[in-house]
């Protein structure tokens, strides 16, 4: 298994640029069945997310080429809709595969993706959604053998914001008989991406970004070029490795508006943030201070995938933090790691309270999942000595490129 030696104590300096988002680019890529023509899509990150989207599409009979970080789909044979298990198993995102697949074939088969690192991850609302619109879920075995006659427009309104039963909700509704209305719907800027891509193929898709999302039915969808939206999360990463190590560098490729939460905090801290041309530049102190209190909510509140990057700023802050997890109940498993390198952090429940340390000390590490994993590299960034993180294929699902980046600012880090 891959690791990360980081000798740290190195200021950061420079530019670097942000590719498209992870999260955004798997449910594009999973509406692109929507469509019998080509699809060309940019800034798609290489990812190994990425990559099993792209097996699960070919296995369903989809061509695709990779250029760089072009993506060409060809979904004009797709012939097949069981959604191969390895796949669904490794990422378990690709459950938004079932509302495509629905859409395109009226059938899909899927194994349930069950729990994950960062909690239960149970899909409910997925599925209340999906039977709202006609489809005849078979729960058997650990397996989902849906199938609709017709799909068939209507009013359903989430018990709570969720991301992937929106999108899942949303793929569906694209080709059902009549209108669609999602209340309480996810307000992500992915899912405003995924609005925009689906409408860029000949869809009538209408409100995301607000709580009641309109979709109305259309029989045919064309080919499209799209560039899918810059990564919010990568962009937060790597802001919060500058806080971390006391430096001050440009990212590029960023949508401001996107990341006004994880800046608020940073400014909290005492960073000075400044935003000009799609870019931000970020200036942070000898010393952060601490941040009273950051709770994580549905956007745009303060995302869950930033939380144990700001956790890893604050175990250097000066002063006591709290941070509260809202979303899921398993996403301090980088908690007892900080705590190897020094990190002074108790946690009751879903509350974590961060008393400050001067500086982190090297230890080996382990990264048990995608977000906790580069927070542990932040703070072997921060850290006096050598630092080792095991277990990066979780890193390497979100991030394209961590160490060259980095390195590119001057971090001591390499793969072993
Ligand atoms: C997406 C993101 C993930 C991010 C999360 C929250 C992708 C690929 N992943 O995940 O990075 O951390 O949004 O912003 O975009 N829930 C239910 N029933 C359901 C569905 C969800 O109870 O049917 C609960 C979950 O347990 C969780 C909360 O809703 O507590 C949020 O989940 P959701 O918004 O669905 O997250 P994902 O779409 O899985």
């Amino acid at each position: 298994m891959a690791k990360y030696r980081i000798r740290g104590e190195q200021k950061l300096e420079g530019d670097i640029r942000v590719k498209g988002a992870k999260n955004s680019a798997l449910p594009v890529l999973a509406a692109v069945l929507l469509s019998e023509k080509p699809v060309i899509l940019h800034d798609i990150p290489k990812l190994i997310d990425i990559d099993n989207m792209v097996l699960i599409l070919s296995s369903i009979g989809c061509k695709i080429k990779r250029e760089g970080n072009t993506l060409i789909v060809d979904p004009s044979s797709v012939n097949s809709w069981v959604i191969p298990d390895k796949y669904v198993k490794e990422i378990r995102s690709s459950i938004v595969m079932l509302g495509a697949v629905l859409a395109r074939m009226k059938k899909a088969l899927i194994t349930y993706p069950g729990g994950c690192e960062i909690g239960q991850r149970p899909i409910n609302l997925h599925l209340q959604g999906l039977k709202k619109l006609g489809v005849k879920i078979n729960d058997s075995h650990g397996y989902l053998e849906c199938q609709a006659d017709r799909l068939v427009g209507a009013n359903i309104h989430l018990d709570y914001p969720s991301v992937g039963a929106t999108e899942n909700i949303m793929l569906a509704a694209t080709k059902a008989e009549g209108t669609t209305v999602i209340r309480n719907a996810a307000k992500e800027p992915e899912i405003i991406d995924l609005q925009n891509f689906i409408n860029s193929m000949g869809g009538r898709v209408a409100g995301a970004g607000s709580n009641t999302i309109t979709i109305e039915g259309v029989e045919s969808f064309h080919g499209s070029e799209y560039r899918v939206l810059p990564d919010r999360i990568v962009a937060g990463t790597y802001l919060a490795a500058a806080a971390i190590t006391g430096s001050e560098i440009t990212i590029s490729n960023v949508n401001f508006e996107h990341i006004q939460s994880m800046v608020t905090k940073l400014r909290e801290a005492g960073c000075s943030i400044i935003n000009f041309n799609n870019s931000v530049r970020i200036k942070a102190p000898t010393r952060l201070r601490a941040i009273e209190h950051t709770k994580t909510y549905p956007y745009p509140g303060f995302p869950t995938d930033m939380q144990a990057l700001l956790m890893s700023m604050l175990t250097v802050a000066q002063g006591t933090s709290i941070i509260t997890e809202n979303i899921f109940e398993n996403r301090f498993k980088h908690v007892p790691e900080m705590i190897r390198m020094g990190a002074n952090i108790r946690t009751e429940g879903k509350i974590a309270v961060i008393q400050g340390v001067n500086r982190l000390k090297g230890a080996q590490v382990n990264a048990s999942d995608l977000r906790g994993g580069a927070a542990l590299v932040l703070a072997g960034l921060n850290a006096e000595g050598e630092t080792i993180v095991e277990n990066i294929h979780h890193i390497d699902r979100g991030y394209e490129g961590l160490e060259q980046k980095l390195r590119s600012l001057g971090a001591d880090i390499e793969r072993l």
